[in-house]
């Protein structure tokens, strides 16, 4: 079982006092993550980059950003992190380059240069829409001719179909690997197989070829683990991970559960337990017998879940509670940094607070139609910089994160929630996390076992795990008393102190059944 905790570079703690978190900041803090129990740091993009979307535009995948650090700080990080045997997993941004890449500078010069065919172009247009609002179609006016881009105008995705782009890839990665980096999170890995044709895009068309070729290519036989960002259904991305093309494949049902089907992400509903209870049964039942899910609630795009869908008055029962529902699973734990002791998101701010190019596109385009409020709300809940705020360190100035002023704005809520205050308290997240992660890794029943759907009643989330042994896990999804006749057993871990004939706001335990 490995532990993966994910750092947003940028927002993780700032070593010189410009405002922006840095690959020294990263080492700094390897204790704190050893003590926890991670295995694997996973690093968003540290590569050259403009930063339209954050450095997932890279500009030089040979370059750390001069913002980061530079590659001896990376190799520094990578020896400092195997002494505390934890490993460094990269982000790699395979589907598209910034439009400062060498290669889209001599595409847009030259129709005749072997770097055009590198990117895809077109003059039909069939209608296809970018990530980000807007056509994914952008106009070069000498060229007379369009590139594609799925995310921002400044992100034109690569052609995968000419090899020469896919061994370019193969080559960069393997450098990689030869400095010592153990594991690769895959952007958007499932746009790669993409076909434009007159009508549209059929998305994954060439996936499979691709996705083996560069299994062979970069990381068969390495150790390397892998984790693919893709939309795929539950069938396909469990047999990417049944096969070990890739080690495990994120996907996105179980945070789309609080949006209107079909609609996209801002259009919001209120998220209902059942539908949370049956997308993960799904998953369990199709990885119950090979294959690795990645259990994770949040990330840099995805806001944190505590404010999200519970009430943050009750923050430490909350936070344990959602811990201990997802990480007893099957599965590899993903920790989004910051969710080791509570952090939330911003609430409701105005516009100008936000930084993020997804946030204000779909600003400018939804104020056209929608009231303010309305829009803002979608934000509050959706918008990505909710995540992306810097850590919280301590109750100092800038919550101890930079001496300089950071580049997103602190969530207010630093003065109380923030690491070293909840490290000290009594009801500490952190802690708690650090016992439930050291129990799930010595329980193979924890680990391997079979997941059993049990029904206690409304708002309770329950389930079993059986192998040799059996364990019972028992969540209140709500801020108020149910009133519960325990089954007999052994409490292995609870974020409450004694047992009593009710479940108490966000209570969670684990028992080992007696029967
Ligand atoms: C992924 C990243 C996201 C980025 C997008 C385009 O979804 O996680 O942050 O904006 O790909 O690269
Ligand atoms: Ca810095």
């Amino acid at each position: 079982m490995e532990v993966i905790y994910q750092i947003y570079p940028l927002s993780f703690l700032d070593t010189n006092g410009d405002g922006i978190g840095d690959i020294n900041g990263v080492i700094k803090k390897l204790p704190y993550l050893k003590e926890l129990g991670v295995s694997y740091i996973w690093l968003t993009p540290i590569f050259k980059s403009p930063m339209k979307d954050n450095g997932y535009d890279i500009s030089d995948y040979y370059q750390i950003n001069e913002m980061f650090g530079s590659k001896d700080d990376l190799i520094n990080l990578i020896n400092k992190a195997k002494k505390h045997n934890i490993n460094i997993m990269l982000d790699l941004v395979l589907n598209h380059t910034s439009n400062k890449h060498v290669w889209f500078k001599e595409a847009i010069k030259n129709k005749n240069s072997k770097y055009h065919d590198y990117y895809v172009w077109s003059n039909k247009l069939p209608k296809i829409q970018s990530f980000f609002g807007g056509s994914a179609w952008e106009y070069v006016e000498s060229l007379d001719k369009y590139y594609l881009h799925l995310f921002a105008k400044e992100q034109p995705d690569l052609n995968w179909h000419n090899s020469n782009v896919r061994q370019e890839l193969y080559k960069m990665i393997n450098y990689y690997i030869n400095l010592g980096i153990k594991g690769f999170r895959l952007d958007v890995l499932d746009l790669v197989g993409k076909v434009v044709t007159d009508k549209g895009i059929d998305f994954h068309k060439h996936l499979d070829e691709y996705l083996l070729e560069l299994y062979e290519e970069c990381f068969k036989d390495k150790g390397i683990l892998t984790v693919g960002e893709m939309n795929l259904p539950l069938e396909k991305a469990h047999q990417l991970s049944s096969d070990k093309i890739l080690s495990m494949v994120f996907q996105f049902d179980h945070v789309a559960l609080d949006e209107v089907k079909g609609k996209g992400k801002w259009e919001l509903k209120e998220l209902d337990l059942n539908d949370l209870t049956d997308t993960f049964e799904k998953v369990q039942l199709k990885y119950e017998d090979s294959g690795i899910p990645a259990l994770f609630w949040s990330n840099h795009d995805q806001p944190r879940a505590l404010g999200r869908y519970l009430n943050l008055e009750y923050r430490y029962y909350a936070q344990t509670m959602l811990q201990t529902l997802l990480y007893l699973q099957k599965g590899n734990v993903f920790i989004y940094q910051g969710e080791e002791f509570g952090m939330s998101g911003l609430g409701k701010v105005e516009i100008d607070k936000y930084k993020d190019i997804e946030a204000i596109n779909y600003y400018n385009e939804a104020i056209l139609t929608k009231d303010k409020d309305t829009v803002l709300r979608s934000l509050e809940v959706k918008a990505r910089d909710h995540s992306r705020t810097p850590m919280q360190w301590d109750n100092s100035i800038n919550a101890g994160f930079t001496k300089g002023k950071p580049w997103l704005m602190t969530n207010p809520n630093y003065t109380y929630v923030n690491a070293s205050t909840d490290i000290k308290s009594e009801n500490s997240i952190y802690m708690y996390l650090k016992k439930l992660l050291q129990i799930k890794k010595n329980n193979q029943t924890l680990i391997k076992g079979k997941y059993k759907r049990i029904e206690l009643g409304p708002n309770i989330y329950s389930y079993e795990r059986i192998l040799d042994d059996k364990y019972l896990i028992i969540c209140n999804f709500t801020d108020a008393n149910i009133n519960i006749n325990l089954p007999k057993g052994k409490i292995i871990i609870s974020n409450y102190q004694h047992k009593t004939n009710k479940l108490r706001p966000y209570e969670a335990l684990l028992m080992k059944r007696d029967d």
